[in-house]
């Protein structure tokens, strides 16, 4: 009898990545084999992510697809809806999409070969499993497909209700992962042969404020910890909170230039100390500069990257002109830029002063073009410099270059052999355009 099949199909962050990768060990553990041919699958999920406005709807068109493929199939085949989507519309999706047999929550996932098994011998018909929001998930083996990028939870959940945000109403509130237990996984992965760990949280600078042990414990002292571990290996982390991000943090990355990557994601959000306030951001726009003084005076080779919104209810002309201020002062290396997304359930939502989608577009566009001229500047400034490349294999535009990512996480395209997937190389390189470099083995 040949392997039964299973799809996860994945939307949002770094997290639902995580959580994918652990659904993937959990099915494979239960003799299914990985596919992305949804019309081969026996088990299809949705791992979802509701941080814009109508991701619901969205979803329910993807469902809509997969009905028509599991009322033509002649075995059974199971169909899932997992991550934030299904911890915020719960047995709602079933109301819906009744052909939808699991609604799981992201603090769930450990019991899916459990439910699929009661599914198929037909002792359960429909499961919504969105429970448990405020714990710490079970821990659970993952596979990160690849085997040189691996990502660790450190903390879940977040308690900053920035005004914007639905995270905090389906991540729940904060709560870290013991030390021990994330530095046993990272020695693990590292062992394994993993050389990119990627440490995550909604804050991470929050790390350990929810211990009794709380002012021994803190994020830096777990950085610290982690680095100790033998290996040739980086270490990311996303996302700092700008309003908690204290000196101690740089501290430990001074101390740990190979170990700890010269990238930090930094969300601003916006540029406009008007803004940061209604957004419930916590800093102003003074604060923000002060901080990044102070990052690049601690690790000079540091690129920054940031989040931004525009056209958060109220912003005028003026609060706009701050953002593009705000990124020509730090020249982000990259930003991630969003027009506002009207989010049902956050305070936002409500808030006077909504701007149109026409303002939203053109203020996009222009933060656009000043963002693609910081990040041709930031690339042209590696010209001519060596740099270290954690190679992830051959390039997907042409096969005989391989590509691969300096630590502060910018792409390299260059002529070598496919065995050097996944090992460290230097790479001198000779030109650069806005969002690549182009090199040669030094
Ligand atoms: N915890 C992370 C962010 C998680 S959400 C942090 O604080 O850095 C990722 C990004 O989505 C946010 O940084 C924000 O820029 C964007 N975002 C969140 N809600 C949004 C909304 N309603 N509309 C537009 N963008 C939004
Ligand atoms: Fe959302 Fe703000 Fe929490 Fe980030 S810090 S998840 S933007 S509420
Ligand atoms: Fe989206 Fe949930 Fe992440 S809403 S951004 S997948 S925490």
């Amino acid at each position: 009898m040949s392997k039964k099949k299973a799809t996860i199909i994945t939307y949002g962050c770094q997290m639902n990545v995580n959580e994918t990768a652990k659904m993937t060990r959990l099915l494979e553990g239960n003799g299914y084999e990985m596919t992305d041919d949804i019309h081969d699958s026996d088990a299809v999920f949705l791992n979802t992510c509701t941080v814009r406005g109508g991701a619901a709807g969205r979803i329910e068109g993807k469902l809509g697809n997969l009905k028509t493929i599991k009322n033509a199939r002649k075995t059974k085949m199971i169909i899932g809806v997992t991550g934030c989507v299904a911890q915020e519309e719960k047995e709602h999706i079933l109301e819906r999409a009744p052909h939808v047999d699991i609604v799981i929550g992201n603090q769930n996932i450990a019991q899916l070969p459990e439910i699929m098994e009661k599914i198929l011998k037909g002792e359960v018909v429909h499961a919504v499993l969105t429970d448990k929001e405020d714990e710490l998930p079970p821990r659970i083996d993952a596979n990160f497909g690849d085997g040189i990028s691996a990502s660790v939870a450190i903390n879940y959940g977040c308690n900053n209700f920035c005004t914007y945000c639905i995270v905090p109403y389906v991540r729940g509130r904060e709560r870290s992962v013991p030390m021990e237990d994330i530095v046993n996984d990272v020695r693990k992965y590292v062992k394994k042969g993993y050389k990119d760990i990627l440490l995550l949280g909604q804050n991470v600078n929050s790390y350990g404020k929810d211990f009794d042990n709380s002012h021994e414990i803190n994020f830096a002292k777990l950085l610290d910890e982690i680095c100790q571990i033998e290996g040739d290996y980086w270490i990311r982390y996303v996302s700092p909170h700008p309003k908690d991000l204290t000196l101690d943090v740089l501290e430990v990355a001074a101390k740990y230039p190979e170990k700890i990557a010269r990238n930090m994601h930094l969300p601003v959000q916006s540029g406009s100390t008007n803004m940061l306030k209604a957004m419930n951001r916590k800093y102003t726009k003074e604060d923000y500069l002060a901080l990044v003084d102070r990052i690049k005076t601690a690790l000079p080779d540091i690129s920054l990257t940031t989040d931004i919104i525009v056209g958060f209810p109220g912003e005028t002309e003026e609060d706009f002109l701050d953002t593009m201020d705000i990124i020509k002062k730090v020249k982000y290396e990259n930003s991630y830029m969003f027009m506002y997304s009207v989010r049902e359930g956050t305070p936002a939502a409500t808030m006077e002063g909504q701007i149109s989608e026409e303002v939203k577009k053109s203020r996009l566009q222009r933060l656009m073009e000043v963002q693609n001229e910081n990040a041709k500047e930031c690339s042209l400034s590696y010209v001519g410099k060596t740099v270290k490349v954690l190679v992830e294999g051959p390039s997907h535009r042409n096969k005989e270059k391989m590509t691969g990512r300096i630590s502060a996480n910018k792409v390299v395209i260059f002529e070598g052999d496919s065995s050097l997937k996944g090992t460290f190389v230097d790479v001198k390189i000779v030109t650069a355009k806005t969002w690549t470099l182009y090199g040669e083995l030094a």
